[in-house]
């Protein structure tokens, strides 16, 4: 179990470039089994989530070979259509695997994914949306099968625009006689970049990006390459980085369109920000201040993702900073760990209100989830001494080196195992 040592007080210098997207390559990974044939991805991150996806691969009878961010899939092997719990444990976004695997067989069965760290993460959408294709579902055992032994277009209306349903609508389309037309579909920049692989792959997908995307069928083609999207939700991890510990730190490989919510609020904060075509450029050298409310919504609103690690550069921002978190029912879990370090926070509901502290000091505290615990590395950057972040493994199922690409700005962050009780 690792355990990452911080020890605060230090000004981020330095030059960093971003990984390869998490919540893209996921989604590509599945998608490499639709239609069969080889796929080669490029800039993938090195992350425990990538790991367990290939080891799904590998259980459906896929052919995988990685060489650091390179990954290459031989999927006319596939012969297995059933994900076994355990595989299904390591990584919850795995449910993507049912759009992908009912588009190559017309038969898929996994566990559904139960409560997690972030609160209930039900799949209603994801199998009322199949159901409108004609897949039949049933559930057992605490197994989802759905089936189908003709899928055919539909028009599809998502009652709230979930990213993973949007994904496996465009996965299980890809394989539907006619046309599926999605609205009120998520925007993620992570769709539009499956659709650029599911494309090249021989589908004929618009819209990906907007609320209505249509998916007008697929003709397989044997080879693929993709390079994957730069990870946006790390992009600003480094950025709530620079402007919790104080310095100037300048990112490449990112898309600064894709954080333009973030750059707002740290702004506000008192950041100078620059954006130019080699990336972004951040710099904290004075007292910062409470932003306006931050209100996490879908894209192209504040994400979700990045409301734990904004709260922890807020910490000691002077007044009262307002956060409401509005995509998942309980995404403050790292607030306790935050009051370890004498931070002064509050919650009622999806509302957190910080006030603003002059000094924190370092404690022992715990990763309550991947985002949770990557906030508590950054709380101990601007905290006294050491902070000792016990994790369970949260950290590295999405961030590459984050030991190392913190270090690479001077932080003082060390990767240790955590003693056995
Ligand atoms: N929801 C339902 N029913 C459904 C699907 C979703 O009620 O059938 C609810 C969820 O419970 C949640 C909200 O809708 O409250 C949003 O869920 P969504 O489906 O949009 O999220 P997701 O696909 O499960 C992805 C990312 C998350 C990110 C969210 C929101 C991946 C692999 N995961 O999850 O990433 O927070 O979109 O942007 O793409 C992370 O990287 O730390 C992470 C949690």
């Amino acid at each position: 179990m690792p355990l990452w040592s911080v020890t605060g007080g230090k000004e981020l210098k330095g030059s960093l470039e971003i990984q390869g997207s998490k919540n893209a390559v996921l989604p590509i990974l599945a998608a490499s089994v639709v239609g069969g044939g080889v796929s080669r991805i490029t800039q993938s991150p090195m992350l425990r989530d990538v790991d367990a996806s290939l080891e799904i691969l590998r259980h459906l009878g896929c052919g995988v070979m990685q060489n650091r961010g390179e990954i290459l899939i031989q999927s006319d092997g596939m012969d297995q259509n059933r994900i076994p719990h355990a595989l299904m444990l390591k990584m919850r976004s795995s449910v993507m695997y049912l759009g992908a695997i009912l588009a190559r067989c017309g038969e898929v069965r996994l566990s559904a994914p139960g409560g997690c760290e972030l609160g209930s993460r039900p799949i209603d959408l994801h199998l009322k949306a199949l159901k409108a294709l004609g897949a039949e579902i049933s559930e057992s055992g605490g197994e989802v099968c759905c089936r189908a032994k003709k899928l055919t277009g539909a028009h599809i209306n998502l009652d709230f625009p979930s990213v993973g349903a949007t994904e496996n609508v465009m996965l299980a389309a890809c394989a539907a006689e006619g046309t599926t037309v999605l609205t009120n579909a998520a925007r993620e920049p992570e769709i539009a970049d499956l659709q650029r692989f599911l494309n090249a792959k021989g589908a004929s997908i618009r819209g990906a990006g907007s609320p209505e995307i249509r998916i007008d069928g697929f003709s397989p083609k044997p080879y693929t390459e993709h390079s994957v999207l730069p990870d946006r939700i790390a992009a600003a991890t480094y950025l709530c980085a620079a402007a919790a510990a104080g310095g100037d730190v300048r990112l490449t490989r990112v898309i600064p369109e894709h954080v333009e919510t973030v750059l707002t609020a740290l702004r506000q904060m008192g950041c100078a920000i620059v954006v130019d075509q080699d990336g972004i450029r951040l710099r904290r050298d004075g007292p910062m201040h409470a932003a306006r409310p931050v209100i996490t919504r879908p894209y192209p609103g504040f994400p979700t993702d990045a409301q734990a690690l904004l709260m922890a550069a807020s910490l000691r921002a002077e007044g009262t900073s307002v956060f409401v978190e509005n995509i998942f029912e309980s995404r403050f879990r790292h607030v306790p760990e935050m009051r370890r370090l004498g931070a002064d926070v509050r919650t009622e509901g999806r509302v957190a209100m910080v006030c603003g502290v002059k000094t924190l000091l370092g404690a022992p505290v715990t990763a309550t989830d991947l985002r949770g615990g990557a906030a508590m590395v950054l709380a101990g950057l601007s905290a006294e001494g050491e902070t000792r972040v016990f994790d369970s493994g949260h950290i590295e199922r999405g961030y590459e080196r984050f030991d190392e690409c913190l270090g690479a700005f001077g932080a003082e962050v060390k990767r240790l195992e955590a003693p056995q009780e």
